[in-house]
């Protein structure tokens, strides 16, 4: 197997989405480190190693936090899908801002000890068998592993490498990073002196997660339930499924047999579906096995070429071919098998729009 590898291509949106997220944590950094301690209690005042250490380990969770949010929120509501868009680069930050938190953690709480601070850090505490005094340090080691292991493999290249569905099972490990870091909080730093902010902070990211999971889950439940519906109704009008939208290749079309005479070519273009006979006005030849160019369906023959919508040559031409109807019910393609007089116009389907 050989894959290529592609540098990473920016674009204005990436770059924006960047810029916004950098604010957003270098201000929430600032805050939290400069503004903190004027609120704080000043019976227990606080180093400034910890206070940094504070404020990275909760800027990561609440990174997290929200890019666990984004899925079930775009799925929820189209508005959110820019926030998808670019959720990557908001992962391998949020690994980032972890390794800090875990950096100063390191060369504060453990760096008086005689022994080398790793060490330090994984045999000072190993009462793994109570709840209170928990070594909660290794929660926080195991996720931080996950994020560095989804960082290093959110690049595309591993995409194509390892292919979507292992890609996916493997990206899926955030929700265990999250449990393994919500562990590492609630043994650690909730056992000790109550700050009623930080636990409501955690409460409300938890209560959040599962509540968006749980209200996405159950629209795509509906949804999948209406879709059904939809399918059965159509197919009992006639309607013959044509299989699903990801079949068909960019620019590229899908041929549906009908009857030995009658085959159908449904193409995909700029993000759009139309389907016309397979059978082209000059000789015969094979529309399916065509391409579109320019615009056009182009017969792999003689190059002939046909609008999308309704199957018209371009002027000054005048061939014409039928042209059919299509629904997009969920991501199955659904066929109207009655042909529609040569030359008649068919709004295109959306593919991603309304059914
Ligand atoms: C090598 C990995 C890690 C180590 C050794 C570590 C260690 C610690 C320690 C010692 C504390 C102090 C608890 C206290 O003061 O009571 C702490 C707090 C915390 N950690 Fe970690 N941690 C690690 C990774 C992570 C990761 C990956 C996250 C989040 C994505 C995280 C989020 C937090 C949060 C939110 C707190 C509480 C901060 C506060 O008190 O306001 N940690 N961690
Ligand atoms: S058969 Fe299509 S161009 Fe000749």
């Amino acid at each position: 197997m050989s894959v290529q590898y592609t540098p990473v291509i920016w674009n204005r949106n990436k770059m924006v989405y960047d810029a916004i997220l950098l604010i957003a944590v270098a201000l929430y950094l600032y805050i939290f480190i400069r503004v903190g301690p004027f609120y704080e209690d000043i019976t227990r005042p606080i180093d400034g190693a910890i206070l940094r250490m504070r404020a990275f380990g909760s800027c990561a969770f609440l990174m997290l936090t929200v890019i666990l949010c984004i899925g079930p929120l775009a799925r929820l509501d189209r508005r959110f899908l820019p926030l998808l868009y670019n959720r990557r680069h908001f992962g391998v930050m949020t690994a980032g801002i972890a390794a800090v938190h875990a950096n100063y953690v390191l060369g504060w709480y453990f760096n008086f000890s005689p022994t080398e601070s790793y060490v330090a850090l994984l045999s000072s505490n190993t009462s793994y068998g109570q709840v209170i005094g928990f070594p909660f340090e290794a929660f926080g080691i195991a996720a931080l592993l996950i994020l560095f292991v989804l960082a290093a493999t959110s690049h595309d290249f591993w995409l194509s490498f390892l292919g979507a569905p292992i890609w996916k099972a493997l990206h899926m490990f955030i929700y265990a990073a999250y449990a393994f870091v919500v562990l590492h909080v609630a043994l650690g730093a909730l056992q000790g002196p109550s700050d009623p902010i930080f636990t409501g902070m955690v409460a409300a990211s938890v209560v959040m997660v599962c509540g968006l999971h749980f209200a996405s889950g159950r629209l795509e439940a509906n949804r999948e339930e209406g879709d059904a519906t939809a399918k059965a109704s159509l197919e009992e009008a006639g309607w013959v499924v044509a299989g699903e939208v990801d079949e068909i290749d960019d620019k590229c079309a899908k041929v549906v047999t009908l009857s030995e005479e009658e085959r159908v070519a449904i193409f995909k273009y700029d993000g759009k579906l139309s389907a016309v006979t397979n059978v082209c006005a000059h000789q015969n030849g094979p529309l399916g096995e065509g391409k579109v160019l320019w615009g056009c369906i182009t017969c792999p023959w003689h190059g002939y070429q046909y609008n999308l919508a309704d199957g018209r040559a371009p002027a000054p031409f005048t061939e014409k071919i039928a042209t059919y109807k299509l629904k997009l019910v969920g991501s199955t393609v659904l066929l109207d098998p009655n042909a529609l007089p040569p030359g008649t116009y068919v709004e295109p389907v959306v593919i991603g729009g309304a059914a």
